[in-house]
C-alpha cells in the first residue's frame, strides 16, 4: 500500500468487529513504528498493549464507572486548554455534530449522546488496546515525537487492513489504566489507541471528518 493511500484510508474507527488480531502482527507494528523520528533520537514512546482478559477487565472497570453515573475522574493533564479558542472549538463541535448526525441523535437527547460517548470505555469493541505513555520529565518536543510514533502505528495498521481510533478519553481513567498496565508512576498516560478490524456495516464509521483548506493553514513563501 502506498503511504498516500494509507493516509487517505486512515480514519477514526468507532465500531470494531469481534475479530481477533494476530499478536505477531501487532508486535511487528509496535516495533516497526519505532522507525519514527525523534529529536535527538530520544525515542520517548512507552507503549503498553492490552488484549484478552487484561483488556476485558479494564473495559469492565471503566464501563462500571460510567454505568454508576459516577463523575468523570480528573485527567492527569488537560487535553484541551480552557478556554479553547473559538476557531478550534468550532472544529471540535463540528466533528461531534457530524458523529451524532450519522447516528440520528439530536442535541437534546443528552442520554443517548452520553451513551455513545461511553462506548469509548469499551474501546468501541476493539480487541487490542494500546496505551501510550511518556516519561514525565520530558517536554513538548518529545510529545511531538510520540505523536509521530502513534501516526506510524496507525498507518501500519492500515497497511495490515486494520483500523484504529486514538482516544484521549483514557486520560480521564489514567489511574484505572495504570492498574491494568502496571506502568510506573514516572510515566504519564498520553492517550489510548483502539486497534482492530472495522465494522463496515456500522453507520458511525461512515463519518468522513473535514479538513480546513490548505491556504487556511499553510503559507508558501518563495
Ligand atoms: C490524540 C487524539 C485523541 C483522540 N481522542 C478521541 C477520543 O477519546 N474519542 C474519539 O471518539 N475520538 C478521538 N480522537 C479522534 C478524533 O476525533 C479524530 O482524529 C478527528 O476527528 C479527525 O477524524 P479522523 O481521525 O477520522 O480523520 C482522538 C484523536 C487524537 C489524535
Amino acid at each position: 500500500m502506498r503511504v498516500e493511500q494509507a493516509l487517505r484510508n486512515r480514519k477514526s474507527c468507532r465500531a470494531f468487529l469481534d475479530r481477533p488480531v494476530d499478536a505477531e502482527i501487532i508486535r511487528s507494528i509496535i516495533a516497526g513504528a519505532a522507525r519514527a523520528p525523534s529529536n535527538g533520537n530520544l525515542q520517548p514512546w512507552q507503549i503498553y498493549v492490552l488484549t484478552g482478559n487484561a483488556l476485558a477487565s479494564l473495559k469492565q472497570a471503566t464501563r462500571q464507572h460510567i454505568d454508576d453515573q459516577a463523575p468523570m475522574p480528573t485527567p492527569e493533564y488537560q487535553v484541551y486548554p480552557k478556554p479553547l479558542k473559538d476557531v478550534y472549538d468550532q472544529r471540535r463541535q463540528a466533528i461531534g455534530e457530524d458523529l451524532y448526525r450519522v447516528l440520528g441523535i439530536p442535541r437534546e437527547d443528552k442520554q443517548k449522546r452520553r451513551g455513545q460517548f461511553a462506548k469509548n470505555a469499551l474501546m468501541f469493541n476493539a480487541p487490542v488496546g494500546l496505551f501510550a505513555y511518556i516519561d514525565r520529565s520530558l517536554s513538548y518536543g518529545q510529545w511531538m515525537d510520540l505523536g509521530m510514533y502513534l501516526q506510524s502505528v496507525m498507518l501500519l495498521c492500515e497497511e495490515h487492513g486494520m483500523a484504529t481510533c486514538a482516544q484521549g478519553y483514557w486520560t480521564f481513567f489514567h489511574e484505572t489504566v495504570r492498574q491494568a498496565t502496571g506502568a510506573p508512576d514516572m510515566f504519564m498516560l498520553a492517550c489510548g489507541l483502539a486497534i482492530g478490524f472495522e465494522d463496515q456495516s456500522a453507520p458511525i464509521n461512515e463519518v468522513h471528518s473535514a479538513r480546513v483548506a490548505i491556504d487556511d493553514f499553510a503559507v508558501f513563501v518563495d
